[in-house]
């Protein structure tokens, strides 16, 4: 497996990152996808800062390789949260959904490697402007929540490498090897998986949760709620509720009077997978089994080898 600067930055054995998923990304899993030689995240989003300071220390207690926090920014809890990170020695920190210019600054002045997630290349142009270490361009496809651009990782990452001197590391529609070996191909140096690491044996995610990923197609998965915040969801109950009142005009307070409160944990944690808001992306069409997080990585690792190889 090539190195790239992505292996430096985070002192890790293969480019891979564990992304950060609310509901999904504990200790338990940012710990084994340590021990396996990528970088694990801590899915600081659906956590309270008490929360995240248990779960940090329990990933300690499980691995002695380098773990990140991952910090949507518009979380409620976020600004109680940087003092936390600050405090428990957290190393790295992927920092999403908001400016990059809101912490990256304090992180940097305490020694933090900062990544930030974006979805155009302008985007990527202000990160590299506000001084973070590497940027992750996603694409529509990924799980969760999205850009509004609606650009698709193909056609995303290439132009994000075009427009900063800054590692990229690619996201969304990366579910095993071959799809690893073409964000190298765009100049990705790393790669960002999501969707197929709830489907790793160590994800907080309901067991129900992981048998509909298992289960569903290639077309089971919905971009919904745009008026709101844009998220891909798998199509059930609750989804096809809100495309329906969609189609019928339905604006953002009918939307998010739809949504009501709870619906991610509901679904993902607790799994009510008819009910609760199930967030994954498109790559679920191509996991077929729920597998622990060092094989996923072992995986992804030599079929992006055998990819590679072939091409040449
Ligand atoms: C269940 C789920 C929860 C997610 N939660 C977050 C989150 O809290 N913060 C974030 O930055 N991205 C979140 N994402 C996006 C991932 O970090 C990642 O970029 C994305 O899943 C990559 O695309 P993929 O799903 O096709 O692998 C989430 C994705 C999923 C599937």
């Amino acid at each position: 497996m090539r190195r790239t600067r992505v292996n430096e930055l985070f002192g890790i054995e293969h480019p891979i990152v564990q992304a950060g998923m609310i509901w999904v990304s504990g200790a338990k899993l940012a710990a084994a996808a340590a021990e396996a030689g990528a970088l694990g995240l801590i899915g600081a989003g659906s956590m309270t800062p008490e929360l995240l300071r248990a779960q940090i220390r329990k990933a300690r207690t499980l691995t002695a390789r380098p773990f990140g926090v991952n910090l949507p920014i518009f979380h409620r809890y976020a600004e109680e949260m940087v003092p936390i990170i600050l405090e428990e020695g957290v190393r790295i920190v992927f920092t999403s959904a908001g400016s990059p210019k809101k912490y990256t600054p304090t992180f940097k002045a305490a020694g933090i490697v900062v990544a930030h997630v974006v979805s155009t290349p302008e985007l990527a142009k202000k990160c590299e402007d506000a001084g973070v270490d590497a940027v992750v361009a996603e694409g529509f496809e990924a799980g969760g929540h999205n850009g509004r651009d609606e650009l698709t990782t193909m056609v995303l990452v290439p132009q994000a490498v075009d427009a900063v001197k800054l590692p990229v590391i690619a996201a969304g529609g990366i579910g095993d090897g071959r799809a690893m070996a073409a964000a190298f191909a765009l100049g990705a140096e790393g790669v960002q998986v999501g969707s197929r690491f709830v489907c790793a044996a160590e994800s907080s995610a309901h067991a129900a949760f992981k048998a509909k990923v298992v289960e569903a197609g290639s077309t089971d998965t919905f971009l919904v709620l745009k008026p709101i915040v844009p998220v891909r969801l798998i199509k059930n109950s609750f989804c096809r509720r809100v495309l329906d009142i969609e189609a019928a005009g339905a604006d953002k307070e009918k939307l998010s009077e739809l949504l009501g409160r709870g619906r991610a944990r509901l679904g993902m944690l607790d799994g009510d997978v008819e009910e609760g808001e199930l967030e994954i992306g498109q790559v679920s069409g191509l996991i077929r089994d729920v597998a622990p997080a060092a094989e996923i990585v072992r995986r992804l690792v030599e079929e992006c080898r055998a990819a590679i190889a072939s091409l040449s």
